[in-house]
């Protein structure tokens, strides 16, 4: 089984600040580090790293040649990487000494996608094989009917939020995974807030009967809702560096224990353990752990 991750490219500038930046102020940083990032990216390195077989559909500058030999060091497939002349999306960063991010995005070459591209690369895949998405490239509704033509299993991360999102055909989602103020928007009812999160799996339910969603709660930990259960899971205790790509690492390893046969709970606690991991240090696709660190720790038995 393999994971078609059509997905965002980045290059990340992370700047550490004591506070963001505010309107008007000039703001020095004093540590600067440039590295592989985007949601997708992310993603891909993540189920990489988890031994999941992984095909990248993306787009990148003729430029960023090291992109493409980065996630292959990695072991993400890239034969459905393009090369094109537009420059590869970027998006600039600060941590503040609290771990939190504030991000500002430059969508570039992940905006260049077309349906053709897509049917081509979905072509290859076979019934049973995953699409993942997120939210930061053009075309998720064509990929969303695609996989479907080609009976494929759809994850999508809705992250960034944005308008179109509720208008993609959802009842073709799978798996959602999203974060409270995701599933506040999606959910769009009145009284209903970010801090009702079993209400708003059960709004979200009741929407989408047949969909399995998964909802990340930052430090309270996550949640998970189908037909059948609702779990919840609590955060670990860490100290926290940065919280960059926390979400990307969790989705990763989530999809890997589901495809891998475990149950949702043990799904969930692995994948709470490896964006544990991803917070404790600075950066996006550098801080994702490998699949031996986590046999290392006991979270996964080899
Ligand atoms: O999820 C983290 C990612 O969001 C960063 O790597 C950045 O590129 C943005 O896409």
């Amino acid at each position: 089984m393999k994971v078609f991750n059509f997905g965002s490219i980045n290059i990340d500038h992370i700047y550490r600040v004591n506070h963001f930046a505010k309107p008007g102020e000039t703001l020095a940083s004093d540590n600067y580090q440039m590295m592989l990032g985007g949601k997708g990216a992310n993603q891909s390195i993540a189920l990489a790293r988890a031994k999941v077989l992984v095909q990248h559909i993306g787009r990148i500058s003729f430029h960023d040649e090291w992109i493409c030999r980065k996630l292959q060091k990695d072991g993400v497939g890239v034969y459905c990487l393009q090369h094109v002349d537009e420059p590869t999306g970027h998006a600039i960063i600060q941590v503040s000494d609290e771990g939190e991010n504030s991000i500002l995005l430059f969508g570039g070459a992940n905006k260049g996608f077309t349906e053709s591209n897509l049917a081509e690369y979905l072509s290859n895949s076979r019934p049973g094989d995953w699409l993942l998405m997120q939210n930061e490239c053009t075309h998720t509704a064509d990929a969303l009917r695609l996989a479907k033509q080609h009976k494929m299993i759809t994850a999508l991360n809705p992250a960034p939020m944005t308008d179109e999102i509720k208008a993609l055909p959802l009842d073709l989602v799978d798996y959602l995974i999203v974060n409270e103020i995701e599933a506040e928007q999606l959910a769009d009812t009145e009284g209903l807030t970010r801090d009702q999160p079993e209400a708003l799996l059960k709004h979200l339910h009741q929407h989408y009967p047949k969909m399995k969603l998964v909802l990340t709660l930052g430090s309270r930990g996550v949640m998970y809702k189908d037909a059948t259960q609702m779990v919840f899971v609590p955060a670990q205790k860490v100290e926290v560096v940065d919280t960059t790509a926390a979400g990307d690492t969790f989705i990763g390893y989530f999809i890997q224990q589901i495809i891998t046969g475990h149950d949702v709970k043990t799904a969930l606690e692995v994948a709470t353990q490896a964006s544990a991991i991803t917070v404790q240090s600075l950066g996006a696709s550098a801080s994702i752990p490998t699949l031996q660190q986590l046999i290392d720790l006991g979270a996964i038995h080899a």
